[in-house]
């Protein structure tokens, strides 16, 4: 029988010190050992934001522990693993570099492989961890930095059909939730309190709704929840402003999928009689009201819905790993450059146009 492959995955890119450890399943999903994600949410709570200096500290000061915790849950040695991974882009440099640092010195120590793995491909392949999915799926990616549409041809192997040009949809919930007073991560929060208002009390704008393909942009929004927020008795009216915040994000996401979904069909020229497969993945993925919609999207454009579980929908060391499972079993050394540095940006597609600054034209 052949062996099963199991990594040890880390992940500093933000403000989540994170480790995890994956065995692949013979049937091309895998099998979590363990999952330990500690969050910074505390230490950057009074910023309203992360600071990266301090996110960098945190790091230093967990990242033994979290990795020893990972291996120890999961009844794992390091002489057990068949490989690390550790992400190295895109992310604050300074917070890459703990844990790629680590996992690569673990690496070479041990010498086992190591694996520089972009974080967006951590988000790309999360949801096949419980999912066996084939290539090629039209995956939507909303995070905290990143909201783009691909299309996963395989790995490696990604072509970006849409993207934000201005804000992510994570960063819209989070400006939103500050306009509020409310927590931070503001995702969560805002999801929280919408769920207390009527969604139609203020129309809020959809910029770039019927033009620009399936690009997104948030900022126009963003705005207007400012501006809303000074007219009205906010008090009384946050739980109405954010019910309608959440409307207008899930409105805007459920054209913008079907656009890319038709983008998906012309461009993969995908036969009628093979599954046509949405992926929505990143942190704002475990919105259950974006949820509940793009379901009923899909079920109307015949395409079968996928979400990673919550628990990897956020930052994850077990994504990571994961990616790295899947990278190495390509056996093209070229997919895992142990040389590589840590990266600030890096994107998916890099033929993709950039698509932020004055003067762009959509
Ligand atoms: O993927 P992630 O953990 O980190 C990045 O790679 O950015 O995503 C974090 C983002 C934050 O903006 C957070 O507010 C948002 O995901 N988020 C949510 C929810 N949970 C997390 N946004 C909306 N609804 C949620 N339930
Ligand atoms: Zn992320």
């Amino acid at each position: 029988m052949k062996k099963k492959l199991t990594f040890l995955g880390i992940e500093t890119s933000c403000d989540e010190t994170a480790a995890s450890v994956v065995q692949e399943n013979t049937d091309g999903t895998a099998k979590v050992l363990s999952n330990i994600v500690s969050s910074q949410i505390e230490e950057h709570r009074e910023f309203g934001g992360v600071v990266p200096e301090i996110a960098a500290r945190s790091h230093i000061e967990k990242i033994d522990l979290i990795i020893d915790e990972a291996l120890k849950k999961s009844n794992t040695k390091i002489k057990d693993l068949d490989g690390i991974a550790a992400t190295a882009g895109p992310g604050l440099i300074v917070c890459l570099t703990v844990g790629y640092n680590v996992g690569k010195s673990l690496a070479a120590f041990s010498k086992k492989p190591f694996l520089p793995i972009n974080h967006l491909e951590g988000h790309a392949l999360s949801a096949s961890i419980e999912n066996k999915i084939s290539f090629p799926y039209l995956l939507l990616l909303i995070s905290g930095g990143h909201s783009q549409y691909l299309i996963v041809k395989g790995i490696n192997d990604y072509i970006q059909i849409g993207t934000t040009i201005d804000d992510a949809v994570g960063e819209a919930f989070d400006k939103t939730a500050k306009i509020l007073s409310l927590g931070y991560p503001g995702g969560p929060e805002v999801e929280k309190i919408a769920k207390l208002g009527k969604k139609d009390s203020f129309n809020l704008p959809k910029p770039i709704i019927h033009r620009g393909g399936c690009n997104l942009s948030l900022a126009g929004l963003k705005t207007a929840v400012l501006r809303k927020s000074k007219e009205i008795d906010l008090k009384k009216e946050k739980y109405n402003l954010a019910a309608s915040f959440q409307n207008t994000i899930n409105q805007i996401l459920i054209e913008k999928s079907k656009v890319a979904m038709k983008i998906f069909i012309e461009k993969t020229k995908i036969s009628d009689q093979l599954p046509k497969n949405f992926v929505v993945a990143g942190g704002v993925a475990a919105n259950e009201s974006i949820r509940q919609d793009l379901i009923s999207l899909s079920k109307k454009m015949n395409f079968n819905i996928l979400f990673p579980s919550k628990q990897y929908c956020g930052d994850n060391g077990a994504m990571i790993a994961w990616a790295g499972i899947k990278r190495y079993k390509e056996k093209n050394p070229l997919l895992y450059n142990k040389d590589m540095p840590v990266k600030s940006r890096w994107a998916l597609d890099e033929k993709a146009p950039f698509m932020k600054g004055p003067g762009l034209k959509i």
